[in-house]
């Protein structure tokens, strides 16, 4: 079915948002879902086009989730330009915007949530505890929602990509989850609603994660596997900035997240690292190309 160019329309409201939804699937499109946070960048409007490539109506969500933000991280100063959203959303060609306030994914009385399992205590989760449980639990309300054929997620998140596959396949969600790849500045800063947050000496520092991410890279193509190795060459290339509190550097499966001794191409080399007050997560696969 070919696509028609149409304006984007915006609903708050879940039954407005069901209506909609019925509507198209009247209409027999398929359709595609990017959930978001908001404060939209080129990162996420990639991820809106992957949609466009593979489906006829396109929605994206954004809400920012309190329950994936610890006490004691960003929740209430998490940027929300709407308007701006808003008109990007539009640009990239989404079709239909889903901006739920709190209390209409969260109305009093929920009991039931998501447990994210052994994969979300390691790395991030063991960093930011209970936070893959927010995520999955706010993904799977709004597969339940919107219902799509095809939802997209961006490798920028890569143990997030991961949960949200075993989501969908241990607990059955009829859908197909694609995982688009990162987009970054010219300089190769991964972009992220939190850069907003970097002064101008964090934003300089903020570079070493893709560059310890490239040394290790550059060493495995060269014929290095020892992950002790390779994950030391990062760690050094981390600590060369003062400013950089590296959280973990390490070279994991990509799927499982278990930590690999011997390399392999597909591997993933993931990284954290706090600047300043903002804390950065990237990361890169191994042998393969970075716009993969
Ligand atoms: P958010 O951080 O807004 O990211 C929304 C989607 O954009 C995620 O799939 C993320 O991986 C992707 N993304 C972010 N930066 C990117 C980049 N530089 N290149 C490509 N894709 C990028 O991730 C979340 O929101 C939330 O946890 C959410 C899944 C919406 C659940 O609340």
């Amino acid at each position: 079915m070919p696509r028609t160019a149409t304006r984007l329309r915006r609903v708050s409201a879940v039954p407005e948002l069901r209506a909609a939804i019925s509507e198209a699937r009247r209409d027999g499109a398929r359709i595609g879902f990017v959930p978001t946070m908001g404060a939209l960048h080129a990162g996420h409007l990639s991820l809106v086009e992957r949609a466009r490539d593979v489906t006829q109506v396109v929605v994206m969500s954004i809400f920012v989730n309190p329950l994936q933000f610890g006490p004691n991280e960003d929740f209430s100063r998490y940027p929300r330009p709407i308007e701006d959203d808003e008109r990007l959303a539009e640009e990239a060609g989404a079709d239909l915007l889903f901006t739920p306030t709190v209390a209409d994914m969260y109305p009093e009385g929920r009991t039931v949530s998501v447990s994210a399992g052994e994969i979300a205590t390691q790395w991030e989760g063991a960093v930011r505890p209970g936070h893959f449980d927010g995520v999955l639990t706010v993904v799977a309300k709004l597969f339940n929602l919107v219902q799509p054929d095809v939802a997209v997620f961006g490798r920028k998140d890569l143990q997030q990509a991961a949960l949200v596959k075993a989501l969908v396949r241990d607990l059955d969600f009829p859908l197909e989850i694609l995982v688009a790849p990162i987009i970054r500045e010219p300089d190769g800063l991964a972009l992220s609603s939190r850069n907003r947050y970097l002064n101008e000496s964090d934003r300089a520092d903020a570079l070493v994660l893709s560059r310890a991410l490239n040394a290790v890279a550059a060493a495995f193509d060269s014929g290095e596997i020892h992950t002790a190795r390779l994950e030391e060459i990062g760690n050094s290339v981390m600590n060369s900035v003062k400013a950089a509190a590296t959280n973990y550097f390490a070279v994991v499966n990509r799927d499982t997240f278990q930590r690999e001794e011997i390399a392999q191409k597909g591997s993933a080399v993931i990284v954290a690292a706090k600047l300043g007050t903002t804390r950065l997560i990237d990361n890169i696969i191994l042998g393969e190309n970075d716009s993969n």
